[in-house]
């Protein structure tokens, strides 16, 4: 029986059917803030025209009016509904002002205005304005901004906001004062302002067109000197975007700011981007590659979106992937022009694979264009940003680069200055190339990852090789039915003899849930590489041997398609090995050799080839998931490669020894793939591994050398794992971002105790919950580390659903976004489920339980 007085409340559901275009536009707006942390003082007047009947309606989140006026005359005929100022307005243009008082300080959500680091600073996307000032948060009511901040001078000598500085001076009472003033129209979710006492790495760039555009990317003194690889990542992707989209910018100032608390990785805000500062700090010393990789990814991302976002934004929040997921498709192909686009490939597909592919096949799945929610918040997903873009790749590969570059033109021509659709967008490839999408169109619409089904067949004599391919979709949470999707699938035939290819590389276009494909004149036995380069986001399943997946690991022209031959090899062979409890490894080994010993490979490839599945992945290719089994199978393996090819590790190791530190791709390379050597020299459980990795934590000029060898030691049961652990500490721990790798590297540890570990750091006293970098660290890596985590006596469960339960009355929208894992139940044996099931009613039982969290945890257990 259900009790009602218990159950908790369900949020009221948005639909994407129930848009309505709004009912009051606003042009101008004008905004005077009197900035204090502890009291700060917002005027807001909003210059509004009538577009349909009814009232004004001005969003509200935790705010009381002191003061509201219609044309410069007070009134107190309004009322509040929901958080919202309702007002009766006689005409159809009016200048509307309000006055409410904020407490910066006190705001530890991290949306709408608050305090960082002394510093204060804003996140308004998806609706953190409504925080700040009565206001229509939606994306579609378009305003210009005038911004004016007054502020103590010596504490706030740096007063930033959208668009362009137009005055500022002192005040007699220590104060100083700026304006600033936005001349492109924006939505309220774009508005951004900063005071602080910062400074500036400054530099400029000049635009296509000639134009100078001042740069700037603000820090605190002391991280000056770690901008220089932003600054230069920023004015490549500026360089990149003329040249790739044809997009200038258009102001004359561009300027970025750091903060160390933060949401996500970073803000998009009109001219004024706001940074975590872990997506733009770097130097050798304290960066590892993948951070600096992860720096220009994300500046690049965010500077991308003035164009994808900014100039074109979105209707409404369930279009969020029409911004999202092809500014993603664009910092993507960024990244693949900076260094190897095969690396780069390998690489976003192996964490679609890890966030995305998990997502879509569990109780939280949605399609990319979602049709109902409860909290916007939750919508930030891989599905959004990742298979988005995977979508906007699909388009590019089915309209060809210049087809594709023309619909991009003619969607920035068509909606600029608008708030548009993601139909805007496909309509746009449509008009541009002439292709009907009508049935691509559905990959918008329908959740879950399609699994398409090959099997080559030959007939030896008559040279006819025919491919037959058959999809089907799985049901996902409302959607238990599915039309089937436009694959794009690359396709090619290798001869099993020569290792030559015996076809052209065909784009099959699978759009009904059959087809069968002919090859002619193929004189020998084909092998079969398919959905080369990843051409659509799906589940191959294929009746390939080992042979021939270890032959197209050698053989195959395409460096994606060999690292997917490896990876379903290695993937295949610890599926049987979880199955029959022992492992045939010969396969892997021989393969792993071939890979590591071809030297016209570049080493990065190498790198990202010979590492195996993850074991998530691996759980995700069975029917119920035994953690410990796959840790077993896996380690097995590793053993036996670190053994086997003990001296190509040695010499692989030794091969890539670099004696000062260099940020080149080749430089990369090598410290990528002596990383993974050492990782399969401990393996391989010879006695000298510990001290191996100690020299080169001792000796390491760079982060990423040093962080590779703690990890190998964390891993270990050597007594050098305290040693290294203590003096990473005692070096780095006032360096919060260098720290949160200390979390991060403990929490992923292989050792069995690395749940009482985690559980003792979690009382260290440089954990903190309220910062959400450090609350990932611990919190979110432990549950990624898939045997620590579902440990059989459910304490790792338990343990994320306390901090969980702690979190969400900090900062719900953080929160949320780690309680998938407990949501994956039904994926795990009985006794696994019940105890995860256990934690999400425990959630749910909590009084008080946020938005965020009561949809994460009433879909998980629906
Ligand atoms: N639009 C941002 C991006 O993708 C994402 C973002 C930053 C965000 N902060 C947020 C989303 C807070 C929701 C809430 O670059
Ligand atoms: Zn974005």
């Amino acid at each position: 029986m259900v009790d009602a007085m218990r159950s908790p409340s369900v949020p009221p559901v948005i639909r994407r059917a129930d848009y309505r275009a709004p009912s009051w536009a606003v042009t101008d707006v004008a905004l005077d803030f009197d900035l204090d942390p502890r009291r700060t003082v917002v005027c807001a007047t909003l210059s509004v025209t009538r577009s349909a009947d009814g009232p004004l309606r001005l969003d509200g989140d935790g705010l009381t009016p002191a003061s509201v006026a219609i044309d410069g005359r007070m009134t107190d005929d309004w009322r509040l509904e929901d958080g919202a100022l309702l007002i009766d307005l006689p005409g159809d243009a009016h200048d509307v002002s309000t006055e409410v008082v904020i407490e910066p300080q006190a705001n530890t959500q991290l949306m709408g205005l608050y305090a960082s680091g002394g510093n204060l600073c804003t996140q308004c996307e998806a609706e953190g304005f409504r925080r700040i000032t009565f206001f229509p948060d939606r994306p579609d009511v378009l305003a210009r901004y005038r911004v004016r901040m007054t502020a103590d001078k010596a504490r706030f000598p740096v007063l930033l906001s959208n668009g362009d500085p137009m005055a500022s001076g002192d005040l007699d009472d220590g104060r100083h004062w700026a304006e600033w003033h936005d001349p492109f129209p924006k939505p309220s979710y774009l508005f951004a302002l900063v005071a602080g006492d910062l400074v500036a790495n400054r530099s400029h760039f000049v635009t296509a067109s000639g134009r100078e555009v001042q740069l700037g990317i603000w820090v605190r003194p002391a991280d000056l000197a770690k901008t220089d690889h932003a600054m230069h990542a920023l004015k490549t992707a500026m360089a990149w975007d003329e040249r790739v989209y044809g997009r200038e910018y258009d102001l004359d100032v561009f300027n970025i700011v750091a903060v160390d608390d933060f949401n996500f990785g970073a803000m998009e805000n009109k001219g004024l981007n706001i940074f975590n500062s872990r997506y733009i700090l770097a130097d050798p010393d304290t960066a590892t590659d993948y951070d600096y990789d992860a720096v220009a990814a994300v500046v690049a991302h965010e500077y991308f979106h003035n164009w994808s976002g900014n100039r074109i934004t979105c209707r409404d929040w369930f279009q969020l992937s029409l911004k999202e997921g092809f500014t993603v498709f664009r910092d993507q192909g960024f990244s693949a022009d900076q260094g190897s686009p095969a690396v780069k490939r390998i690489e976003d597909v192996r964490s679609l694979r890890a966030s995305q592919f998990p997502e879509d096949a569990g109780p939280l799945a949605h399609s990319i264009r979602p049709d109902a929610y409860q909290e916007i918040s939750n919508f930030y997903t891989a599905t959004i940003y990742n298979k988005g873009a995977e979508v906007v790749r699909m388009l590019s590969t089915i309209l060809g680069p210049q087809a594709f570059r023309a619909g991009t033109d003619l969607y920035f021509d068509r909606f600029d200055g608008t708030a548009a659709t993601c139909e805007d967008f496909v309509a746009s490839m449509e008009d541009a190339s002439g292709i009907d999408l009508t049935a691509f169109r559905r990959w918008y619409a329908q959740a879950g990852t399609p699994r398409v089904s090959a099997t080559l067949s030959h007939e030896a004599g008559g040279g006819r090789a025919t491919l037959s391919l058959h999809q089907t979709m799985p049901p996902t949470p409302g959607q238990p039915d599915k039309e089937p999707m436009v694959l794009p699938l690359r396709i090619k035939l290798f001869g099993s003899e020569t290792g030559q290819p015996v076809s052209d590389e065909q784009l099959v276009l699978l759009s009904d849930d059959s087809a069968s494909i002919t090859f002619e004149a193929v004189t020998e036995r084909p092998v079969l590489s398919i959905n080369r380069g990843f051409s659509a986001p799906v589940i191959v399943e294929t009746d390939r041997s080992s042979a021939d997946l270890a032959f197209l690991s050698a053989h195959d022209d395409d460096p994606f398609a060999r690292y997917e031959a490896m990876q379903q090899l290695m993937l295949d062979t610890l599926v049987a090995s979880v199955a029959s409890g022992r492992g045939d490894h010969r396969a892997v080994v021989d393969a792993v050799a071939g890979t590591l010993r071809d030297d016209r490979l570049d080493r990065a490839f190498v790198a990202e080839a010979v590492l195996l599945p993850s074991d998530s992945f691996v759980g995700d290719q069975m029917a119920v998931v035994d953690p410990q089994a796959i840790f077993a199978a896996r380690e097995a393996l590793r053993a036996d490669i670190g053994h086997a090819l003990a001296g190509d590790w040695r010499r692989a190791y030794a091969d890539a020894y670099a004696d000062r530190f260099d940020y080149t791709p080749d430089a990369k390379g090598k410290r990528r793939i002596r990383t993974v050597a050492l990782g399969y020299i401990a393996a391989s459980g010879t006695v000298d591994a510990a001290a191996l990795a100690w020299a080169q934590f001792d000796a390491a000029d760079n982060m990423t050398d040093r962080q590779g060898a703690l990890m190998a030691l964390v891993n270990s049961d050597a007594d050098e794992r305290i040693a290294a652990l203590d003096i990473f500490y005692n070096r780095y721990h006032h360096n919060p971002l260098v720290l949160d790798k200390w979390f991060t590297t403990q929490a992923l540890s292989t050792r069995d105790d690395t749940f009482d570990m985690v559980v003792d750091l979690s009382g260290h006293r440089d954990f903190t919950l309220a910062n959400p970098n450090r609350a990932r660290a611990l919190v979110g890596a432990f549950s990624m580390n898939q045997r620590a985590f579902h440990r059989v006596d459910g304490a790792g469960y338990r343990f994320l659903a306390d901090q969980l339960i702690a979190l969400d009355r900090i900062n719900p929208q953080t929160a949320a976004k780690m309680l998938p894992p407990l949501g994956r139940w039904r994926r795990f044996d009985a006794a696994r489920a019940e105890r995860m099931r256990a934690e999400l009613e425990r959630i749910l039982s909590v009084p008080g339980l946020s938005k965020d969290m009561l949809e994460q945890v009433g879909k998980s257990l629906a």
